[in-house]
């Protein structure tokens, strides 16, 4: 028998296909997991399987910890090791896989291929990272704002960097935890323009700019990523991102830019002295170990909303 109750399965794809208030309960959720208010394991039984087309460190750990602190069990699958490899669909996998675990998370390239698994699978599916988006970091990196510097809404986030999936998933977050977002990327590495277009027509509070002074100064926060994303490594490609991102580079000299008490986020792996200096990203503004530290707490909070 297939598994899941036969109801459309309560997927977490992106922060745009989720609604406000599941995403706040799964932040206020998160935070009790964080604060050690909430150390029930409603997943006792429950199995999570885990595919990676692409590398991890911290998605990877932190799920299955956490499936494993609420109760549950994980599969870790690679592509090379599984069927997926020599040729397999998405969409047998997905009805293979929902006759053994209870919900899955893939981390792939396109997104297609995560629609498809949400579409075959009777399961919950999560999306550990396409080449678009990274809804599972934004949970955490709004836990991580709220728990440094209080509610978000309201506040002003600006984005130094690549328009890459976590430029594209902090516009999904803008838009339903009501920020504002300043971005300041090349114009060569922009955000998908159908994001843009989405999120200017939900009235978000979206300034996109190629200036990363202006974008920085007075922000709450200052936020990065790599330069060159998994999947763009092709060495002249990487080198003509390295020349076009130098500009935006996060220094202590524009973070000075920001409000006073601004904190700096990074999802990490970082490039220190390229996207970011050691002297910002290790200095007294930046909450990346406890941003690290919250994809445990907030995924948590996903696998019971998934779950529930
Ligand atoms: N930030 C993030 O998703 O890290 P990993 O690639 O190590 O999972
Ligand atoms: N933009 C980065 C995020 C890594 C977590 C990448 O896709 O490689």
């Amino acid at each position: 028998m297939p598994k899941g109750n036969g109801a459309t399965p309560r997927h977490f794809l992106d922060l745009d296909t989720v609604g406000k208030a599941d995403l706040r309960g799964i932040i206020e959720q998160g935070q009790r997991y964080r604060l050690g208010k909430d150390e029930a394991r409603p997943l006792v039984g429950k199995t999570l399987a885990m595919i990676f087309e692409k590398p991890s460190t911290r998605t990877r750990v932190s799920f299955e910890v956490g499936m494993k602190e609420l109760g549950g069990e994980v599969v870790m699958l690679g592509t090379n090791d599984t069927q997926l490899g020599r040729g397999e669909s998405i969409a047998d996998t997905a009805r293979v896989l929902s006759r053994y675990v209870d919900i899955i998370m893939i981390r792939t390239t396109a997104e297609d291929k995560l629609h498809e698994m949400a579409r075959y699978a009777t399961v919950p599916v999560i999306n550990g990272l396409t080449d678009r988006t990274h809804p599972c970091q934004l949970m955490a990196d709004v836990m991580t704002f709220e728990q440094h510097r209080g509610p978000i809404a309201g506040k002003s986030i600006a984005w130094s960097g690549d328009g890459n999936n976590m430029a594209t998933s902090w516009i999904h977050a803008a838009v339903q935890f009501d920020f504002e977002l300043r971005i300041a990327c090349p114009k060569e590495l922009m955000p998908p323009a159908d994001v843009v277009s989405w999120a200017q027509k939900q009235g978000a509070k979206l300034r996109i700019s190629h200036d990363a002074e202006q974008a920085v100064t007075g922000a709450d926060c200052v936020v990065t990523d790599t330069w060159v994303s998994m999947g763009d490594e092709e060495p002249g490609k990487a080198k003509m991102r390295h020349n076009m991102l130098a500009p935006y580079r996060v220094d202590e000299r524009l973070l000075q830019r920001a409000a006073k008490d601004a904190i700096f986020m990074h999802c990490l792996p970082a490039h220190r002295g390229e996207e970011v200096t050691a002297s910002v990203i290790d200095g007294k503004q930046s909450v990346v170990w406890d941003e690290a530290e919250n994809r445990l707490h907030a995924q948590k909070g996903i696998l019971a909303w998934c779950l529930a």
